[in-house]
């Protein structure tokens, strides 16, 4: 990429439901445990986080305490809601008064869909980890999800009906944790939908995963290890839309978790790396005839290379990776 694109993105919701832990967990390296040290955010903390050489996130982190929820409603309104390509909201599931929570949201989406028609929407149900073990069905989410996805409705038809706009940005619900991997599937999901030449990068690594006869091959940020872009289908497509050598080598049956875990696996190891002072490089293995392989691939990405075919030597999936070094480079 050789022109940097510049993606607004506001980081909203209560105070205390976990958008600064959030933020510090996948761009920051702290640990789910460092971020009870964090305090609450005053008015707006804006930083800018580099995304495969070209994209840019400025990411601004608006303190949710309604003396600042007021004034971004008021008088910096427009600062706040133009321009925007992404809100992302986070609630905290175990809130107790969850009618207010959804008035303040709306209140916002609001304001974001009279200024920013298309901007996407994401919604994060955080602190899934108090709640999972009494409610293990997730009933609790889905009833707040059909809330959300009503008020959406709501917040719609009231911008087009009063002729302030047409909005074409979606919105869409996950419910996370900072505890386990559900947090790195959320913020994939976002910048998957960030990153420009996502079609092109999917249809590279489909032409690397076929010559290396291998299950797939996926792309991961070197930083966040947030996964990119998959060989093959699109990252959130259905598993019915998969292609045909997906489907021949078996990834129906892979766990649909397998990328934010992965995620959450090495960060962790390169932690214990740099704890240690040793430089994490990569990953090679072997096991049940399956062959892995993770590598730099460019500056700003990793690659990771799943083969179960035995015969495929580990060698000749690091020589591919090192030709399309080359290529990159
Ligand atoms: P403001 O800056 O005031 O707007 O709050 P915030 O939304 O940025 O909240 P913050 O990230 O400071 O988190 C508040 C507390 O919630 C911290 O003690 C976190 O450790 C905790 N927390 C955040 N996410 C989770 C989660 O997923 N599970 C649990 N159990 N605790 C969480």
């Amino acid at each position: 990429m050789s022109n940097t694109t510049r993606k607004k993105v506001l980081l909203m919701g209560k105070s205390g439901s976990g958008k600064t832990s959030m933020r510090s967990v996948i761009f920051s390296n702290y640990t789910a445990r460092d971020t009870r040290r964090l305090g609450a955010t005053i008015d707006v903390e804006q930083s800018a986080v580099r995304f495969l050489g070209g994209l840019v996130l400025n990411l601004w982190d608006c303190g949710g305490q309604s003396a600042f929820v007021d004034n971004y409603l008021s008088s910096q309104r427009d600062t706040i809601f133009s321009n925007v390509a992404v809100l992302i909201y986070v609630f905290d599931i175990t809130s107790t008064d969850w009618e207010a929570d959804l008035a303040y949201f709306e209140d916002i989406l609001l304001a974001l869909r009279t200024n920013s028609e298309d901007a996407g929407v994401w919604v994060l149900v955080n602190k899934m980890d108090l709640v999972d073990k009494e409610d293990p069905k997730r009933k609790k989410y889905g009833e707040r999800k059909d809330d959300l996805l009503a008020v959406d409705q709501r917040v719609r038809k009231e911008v087009e009906e009063d002729g302030k706009g047409n909005v074409k940005g979606v919105l869409r619900c996950f419910p996370t944790s900072i505890w386990d991997e559900s947090l790195y599937k959320a913020w994939s999901s976002i910048i998957h939908t960030l990153i420009p030449n996502i079609n092109l990068i999917t249809s590279h690594l489909t032409y690397l995963r076929n010559l290396n006869q291998a299950v797939e091959a996926v792309l991961f940020e070197a930083e966040t290890f947030l996964v990119i872009a998959k060989s093959g289908s699109p990252l959130d497509c259905d598993t019915n839309d998969l292609d045909e050598v997906e489907v021949n080598k078996g990834a129906k049956g892979l766990d649909q978790q397998r990328f934010e875990k992965i995620s959450e696996i090495v960060k962790g190891f390169r932690k214990i790396c740099q704890r240690n002072h040793e430089q994490y490089q990569g990953f090679e293995a072997k096991f049940d005839g399956c062959t892995v392989v993770l590598e730099p691939l460019t500056r700003n990405t990793y690659i990771l290379i799943v083969s179960s075919d035995p015969r495929i030597e580990t060698g000749a999936l690091l020589f591919n990776i090192h030709q399309a070094q080359n290529h990159m480079s």
